[in-house]
């Protein structure tokens, strides 16, 4: 995630592109800059951290032109720095890029354009595309940009300025988003509507594999090989603050509806073209340490704890190693037992949290080697960790977390299958199994959001309630954890999430006439039990509400009041989609009932504080 904005006409650039990136925060705020075509040749401006420090630089020395391109980033390649923020430009300084998404073959790029004599100054993977289209470009932007993206893979959204074709603006669109603003006299581009809607509301949506040519009066539109296309304008009709969620009520929802895209981006890079293996080349644990861990321990606070919970049988059933899941604040004060064979794993969306920040710390001082699991490039957490693992789930806005849990466990699996194939716990047919229904897992997820209407009305019934329960068993019983949170968190109603088979040994006793009970009935190798546990709570008065395979919805439809069917998949991965029905149903339960979704009460997105 990134945003990027792009003008070319009569207005003040900087000003536009300034305004547009403020719209784009939303999609990453670690560092801004802006690209502009002055009487000077194309000048850059940029600065780590918000856009306001960018603004301030520019108070002092603005950039005075008509055509320009502005981006604000989330680090993905490299820490937010002044150096790795956008635009890049090559060693002329003649080529401009801004960039969303993630050039997969970079680092092969890299290589060949150094062995050809290039020097790099950042530690980006959109650097190599301003040297590429400098390599390619032989008197046409246009056909400089299809030869460069034709060396590239991977995901990418454009934006390409040229001091020796200043009335021209090349954006292109593989795999991120980007749309293109018509207006009188001055063509515009973006990541997202709210960048443009200032201007104009007449829009061109680019596909996969197309780019345009802005020019003051015109905008051409093209596939990648340059054949011309038409295209309908949209006129668009929503106000500014619908248009930057993307049509969606609340973030969360938005986030929600954002997992599929997050998983394929946490996989991306990170499985071989043959599907039959996990690359982590960001790793620095070499095979040796892998042979060498004893014990596992994963810590993490919240939301990131249920992950762990996952992460934990996800660790243990694939490479047969014992594993603890802690929560930070405890870990760091019962004096864990840490060897130098001890892999500590550190789960944080934001990368700031200070108890998990205190664990990785107190790990460290035992000689742990600690792998972060985390959403922010250059967070204290990825600063300070022996090796990391970035989530790819882009910026998460909404306190109530989704895709980054959903991420981290897309994570978990991606390192459980590279430590069993490293200590050779699981047969490459046992790999190549789950790697095919990872792959699986996105489109799976898309089809269970196109059913988000029979958890609303589901939702809307609990909503009346003030104590509820989640139960489930093994791999249930963690997602049951974390559905039992998100409820709290922003419905504001009371629930708890039991062990199935514990709960006779106490909580039964508030099973009353009526009390909404979520059971998850996922886990094949135990759903008898499960069943039975449901009988348990039904024969008290509970009203249930079960999540399981479709092949099993008639059955359990004899012991149940309702059933939500999730897409089939291998029950080791079965928390990645079993989640989704229970954070819509949270979702809806608090729009039902009022409630801030985004900002609820007492809460914050990152907890600084111990
Ligand atoms: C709940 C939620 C929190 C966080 C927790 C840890 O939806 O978001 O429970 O998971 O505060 O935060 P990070 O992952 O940033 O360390």
């Amino acid at each position: 995630m990134c945003g990027i904005v792009g003008y070319i006409g009569k207005r003040n650039t900087q000003n536009v592109l300034i305004e547009g990136l403020k719209k784009l925060e939303y999609r990453g705020y670690d560092s801004a800059g802006i690209a502009v075509f002055t009487d000077k040749g194309l000048e850059i401006a940029k600065a780590k951290g918000r856009l306001a420090n960018l603004e301030t630089k520019l108070e002092n020395a603005p950039l005075i032109g008509s055509v320009g391109i502005g981006h604000t980033r989330w680090a993905t390649h490299g820490k937010p720095s002044d150096v790795n923020s956008h635009p890049h430009t090559d060693d002329s300084h003649k080529f401009s890029v801004v960039h969303n998404g993630i050039i997969e073959n970079y680092l092969e790029l890299k290589e060949e354009l150094i062995a050809e004599g290039h020097t790099f100054v950042s530690e980006t993977d959109t650097e190599v595309i301003s040297h590429l289209i400098a390599r390619e470009y032989e008197g046409d932007i246009v056909k400089a940009v299809q030869k460069a993206i034709s060396h590239m893979r991977g995901a990418y959204a454009l934006g390409v300025l040229t001091e020796y074709e200043p009335n021209k603006l090349v954006a292109v669109r593989q795999a991120s988003p980007l749309i293109i603003g018509i207006g009188e006299g001055e063509n515009f581009i973006g990541s997202d509507i709210p960048a443009i809607l200032e201007y104009t509301r007449n829009v061109y949506i680019l596909n996969d594999g197309e780019m345009a040519v802005l020019t003051q009066d015109a905008v051409e539109l093209m596939t990648i090989e340059g054949n011309f296309i038409s295209r309908e304008m949209i006129r668009v009709d929503w106000d500014a603050t619908t248009a930057e969620k993307g049509g969606f009520e609340h973030f969360m929802l938005k986030e929600i509806h954002e997992q599929p895209k997050a998983y394929r981006d946490t996989m991306r890079g990170r499985i071989d073209v043959s599907g039959k293996h996990v690359v982590l080349p960001e790793l620095k644990l070499t095979p040796e340490q892998i042979k060498n861990i004893r014990n596992v321990q994963i810590v993490a606070c919240g939301t990131a704890y249920h992950a762990g919970l996952v992460g934990r049988s996800v660790i243990e059933q694939l490479v047969k190693i014992p594993v603890e899941t802690d929560v930070a604040s405890e870990y760091r004060y019962r004096s864990p037992i840490v060897t130098p064979e001890t892999l500590v794993i550190v789960v944080s969306q934001s990368g700031e949290t200070a108890d998990t920040l205190a664990a990785l710390r107190e790990a460290q001082s035992h000689g742990a080697h600690v792998l972060a699991i985390t959403n922010v490039v250059g967070s204290s957490i990825a600063r300070d960790a022996d090796d990391v693992i970035t989530t790819l789930a882009g910026p998460e806005i909404a306190v109530a977390s989704t895709k980054a849990y959903t991420s981290q466990l897309i994570a978990f699996y991606l390192l459980g299958l590279y430590l069993a194939e490293v200590r050779g716990t699981q047969t490459p047919e046992q790999i190549a199994h789950i790697i095919a229904a990872m792959q699986a897992l996105p489109e799976q997820v898309e089809k269970m959001l196109s059913q988000a209407d029979a958890i609303k009305d589901f939702a809307e019934q609990i909503s009346k309630h003030e104590d509820l329960f989640f139960i489930g068993r093994g791999l249930d019983y963690a997602v049951a954890q974390e559905g039992s949170l998100k409820l709290k968190e922003i419905s504001y109603i009371h629930s708890e999430a039991y062990a199935a088979g514990e709960l006779k040994h106490g909580t039964l006793a508030l099973i009353e006439d009526g009390i909404p009970v979520i059971a998850l009935a996922t886990q094949e190798s135990v759903l008898e039990k499960t069943v039975s546990n449901i009988k348990e709570v039904k024969a008290r008065g509970a009203e249930v509400m079960a999540i399981t395979f479709e092949e099993h919805v008639a059955g359990l439809l004899k012991s149940v009041d309702q059933a939500f069917a999730i897409p089939k998949t291998l029950p080791i991965l079965t928390p990645a989609l079993a989640v989704v029905p229970l954070q819509l149903l949270s979702y809806y339960a608090s729009l039902a009932r009022g409630n801030d979704v985004d900002k609820p009460r007492n809460l914050a997105k990152s907890v600084t504080v111990e």
